[in-house]
């Protein structure tokens, strides 16, 4: 039987326990998971493509059917050199959905062997994301619970070094 791969790709700027829930939830559903982290040269993003990467391989390290890389340029063409066909992403709240809905299509139109899933994370994740995290701990807010200890420490340090 072929391997079932599923790709989950995102900015993971840094990763936080939302993306974590989806990444176990998409364990039991692959033989392999691939979390395929955007090395998105316009942004400017917090931490670096290695340290998001690093963070995340701490983060994953004890789920051996998961492993995280970096990529450049169309996802589609990533998921074609892994002979991967399955995009997961993850539906927080209907304000997610048409943005998702736009890249499912234009991915299928890009590559019509390619799907995506949607997985939901539990419901007191609906409302966290990277940029909010960021955003509020850069003010002073406390994100214990809502990233994983790893990277809370790295932003606990990013603060004292910048
Ligand atoms: O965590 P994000 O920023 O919501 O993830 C967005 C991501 C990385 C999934 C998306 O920007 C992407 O796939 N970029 C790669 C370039 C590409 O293929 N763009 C067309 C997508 S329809």
């Amino acid at each position: 039987m072929p391997t079932r791969i599923g790709v989950y790709p995102g900015s993971f700027d840094p990763v936080h326990n939302g993306h974590v829930d989806i990444i176990e939830r998409c364990c039991p559903i692959f033989d392999e998971v691939v979390v395929a982290v955007l090395h998105n040269t316009s942004k400017e993003p917090l931490f670096s493509i290695e340290e998001r990467v690093e963070m995340l391989r701490d983060v994953l390290a004890d789920n051996p059917g998961c492993r995280v890389e970096s990529f450049s340029g169309l996802l589609v063409d990533y998921m074609r050199q892994l002979g991967a066909r399955t995009i997961v992403r993850g539906l927080r709240a209907v304000s997610d959905f048409e943005s998702e809905f736009q890249m499912a299509l234009m991915n299928r139109r890009l590559d019509s062997r390619v799907e995506t899933v949607f997985l939901t994370p539990k419901e007191e994740y609906s409302y966290l994301s990277s940029r909010l995290t960021k955003e509020v701990f850069l003010l002073g807010a406390d994100l214990e619970g809502l990233v994983p200890g790893a990277v809370l420490e790295r932003m606990r340090q990013r603060m004292v070094r910048d």
